[in-house]
C-alpha cells in the first residue's frame, strides 16, 4: 500500500502499555499487592475470571518484547511504572529490585533507539494505601509525590519525558463512583474527592519532576466527545452535565486552574485551600496527552425508558443524563463505536476551550478486534489497519485545523489484560497466545512499521 497517512515532520509515533496489564510476576521481587490484585481475585468482577497474575509475562520477557518494539520502529514507548514494585506499601521502604527492573527497561529502550515515556501511575494503587482510604484520602496525593521523587531520582538521568497519571476520570468514575473497576466502591457523587486528590497528586508529581530537572512533563487523560441526542434544550443540558463530569472536571483544573462551577460544591476543601491546590494542579505542562476511543451519545432521561445495556456502562438511576449507543456504522469487537471524526472534533474543542493548551500527544488510541492466527498462522487484522489509518488521518485533519498535535501512541503494542473485560479483548499490534506466551506480529504491525518508515 502506498497511500499511507502522512503527519508533519517530527511527529512522534509510539505505542503504549501499562504495568498491571502486561507485567505479571505479581509476587516477585518484593512487589506489594495493588487494588487490581485484590479486585481481580474477587468473584464476578472480571469477565471469565481472568486476572493479571501472569498477563503477558512481560516482567520476564521484556527483552524480546523490546526487540519487537525496535523492529516496529516506534520513536516513543509509553509504559507505566508499578508504584508497588518501588514502594511495596505505598510509602516507606523502597524495594531496590523494583527500581532495578525499570532501570533495565529504560536502558534496554535507549540501547534500541527508543525514547522511554513512563507513566508514573496507571491505576495500580498499592493496596496498603487503599486500606488507608485510597484516593478518598488527601494523604494519597502526597504519597504519590514522594513515590515520584524516588523514581525520578533513579531514572531522571536518562528519562526526559514523563506522564504523571493515566485517566483520572476513568478511575474516579469506574472505580470509585461505579463498581466496574478497582477498587469497585460504588460511591456515586461521593466519589468526587477522588477527582480532587488525583489532580492534587498530579500537581505534586509535576513539582517533583520539575525540581529534578525533567525536560518534558505531561498527563494522559481520556476524552469522550459528548454528543447530545437531539437539539432539544433538555438533551443539551444533559450532555453538558455529562461532559462536565467526564471531561471538564479534570481538564479545567489542569488547563484553566478552575473547576466547572456546578461541581465546585462537591470538592471537599475551603476556598483558600482550593486556591492553593489549583495553583499546584494547573502548573504549566509541556504536553497534554489525550486518550481517545469513542464518543458518547447523551440524552435527558425519558420517563419510563429502560437504559440498561444501552451503552457499555450502566449508570445508576436518578442521574440527570442517560447514555445511548452512539450511531456509528462500524463498531469494534468490544462494541465501541468507531468515529474518527469525533477525534478531530474533541481536539478542536480542547483547542477552543483552552487558550493555553500545550502541544497535544495522542497517548492512546486503538481498537479491540478478536482476530487470531488463521490457517496460515498469521493474524490478518485488516479492521485494525483501517481503524488506525482513519484515526491518523483524523489527527492530520486536526493539525490542518490548527491544533498542535505532536504524536500518536497506539494502544497497544501487545495484546494484554483488559481490566474488567479480561483477556478476551485484544488491542495489540502483536498477538499473544496466553497459553504459550507466544508473540505473533499481526498484519497491523507491519502496516504501522511502514507508516512510520514513510514519514518525511
Ligand atoms: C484505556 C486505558 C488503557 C486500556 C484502554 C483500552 O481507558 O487507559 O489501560 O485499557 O483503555
Amino acid at each position: 500500500m502506498t497511500d499511507l497517512p502522512i503527519l508533519p515532520s517530527g511527529f512522534r509515533f509510539g505505542a503504549s502499555t501499562a504495568s498491571y496489564q502486561i507485567e505479571g510476576a505479581v509476587d516477585e521481587d518484593g512487589r506489594g499487592p495493588t487494588i487490581w490484585d485484590t479486585f481481580t481475585h474477587e468473584p464476578g468482577r472480571i469477565r471469565g475470571g481472568d486476572t493479571g497474575d501472569v498477563a503477558i509475562d512481560h516482567y520476564h520477557r521484556w527483552e524480546g518484547d523490546l526487540d519487537l518494539l525496535a523492529e516496529l520502529g516506534i520513536h516513543d514507548y509509553r509504559f507505566s511504572i508499578a508504584w508497588s514494585r518501588i514502594l511495596p506499601q505505598g510509602t516507606g521502604a523502597v524495594e531496590p529490585r523494583g527500581l532495578a527492573f525499570y532501570d533495565r527497561l529504560v536502558d534496554g529502550l535507549l540501547a534500541r533507539g527508543i525514547r522511554p515515556v513512563p507513566t508514573l501511575y496507571h491505576w495500580d494503587l498499592p493496596q496498603a494505601l487503599e486500606d488507608r482510604g485510597g484516593w478518598l484520602s488527601r494523604d494519597t496525593a502526597e504519597a504519590l509525590g514522594d513515590y515520584v521523587g524516588v523514581v525520578v531520582d533513579r531514572l531522571g538521568d536518562r528519562v526526559r519525558d514523563w506522564i504523571t497519571l493515566n485517566e483520572m476520570s476513568v478511575q474516579t468514575l469506574y472505580g470509585y463512583a461505579l463498581t466496574d473497576h478497582a477498587p469497585g466502591r460504588g460511591l456515586g457523587f461521593g466519589a468526587l474527592p477522588v477527582a480532587h486528590h488525583q489532580l492534587l497528586a498530579h500537581g505534586h508529581a509535576v513539582a517533583r519532576l520539575r525540581a529534578a530537572g525533567a525536560e518534558r512533563v505531561g498527563v494522559a487523560q481520556q476524552h469522550f466527545p459528548v454528543v447530545p441526542a437531539s437539539g432539544a434544550m433538555e438533551d443539551l443540558v444533559a450532555a453538558g452535565t455529562f461532559a462536565a463530569i467526564t471531561n471538564w472536571l479534570f481538564a479545567d483544573p489542569l488547563l484553566a486552574g478552575r473547576y466547572p462551577e456546578e461541581l465546585r460544591p462537591l470538592i471537599p476543601v475551603d476556598d483558600a485551600q482550593l486556591a492553593e491546590d489549583l495553583a499546584l494542579i494547573s502548573a504549566p505542562l509541556d504536553f497534554y496527552g489525550v486518550n481517545y476511543y469513542e464518543p458518547m451519545l447523551v440524552e435527558a432521561p425519558r420517563e419510563g425508558a429502560d437504559y440498561a445495556g444501552a451503552a457499555e456502562v450502566d449508570l445508576p438511576e436518578g442521574l440527570p443524563f442517560a447514555l445511548l449507543p452512539y450511531p456509528s456504522e462500524e463498531r469494534t469487537d468490544f462494541g465501541w463505536a468507531i468515529a474518527p471524526d469525533q477525534l478531530t472534533a474533541i481536539l478542536r474543542e480542547l483547542r477552543e476551550r483552552y487558550p493555553n493548551l500545550p502541544p497535544v500527544v495522542i497517548t492512546e488510541g486503538g481498537a479491540s478486534f478478536h482476530d487470531g492466527p488463521g490457517a496460515d498462522g498469521a493474524v490478518h487484522d485488516a479492521r485494525r489497519i483501517a481503524y488506525l489509518d482513519a484515526h491518523l488521518r483524523a489527527v492530520a485533519d486536526a493539525v490542518a485545523a490548527g491544533v498542535d498535535v505532536r504524536g500518536y501512541y497506539t494502544w497497544s503494542a501487545f495484546d494484554n489484560f483488559e481490566w474488567a473485560a479480561g483477556n478476551d479483548e485484544r488491542f495489540g499490534l502483536v498477538y499473544v497466545d496466553y497459553a504459550t506466551q507466544e508473540r505473533i506480529r499481526k498484519d497491523s504491525f507491519a502496516w504501522y512499521r511502514d507508516v512510520i518508515a514513510a514519514q518525511p
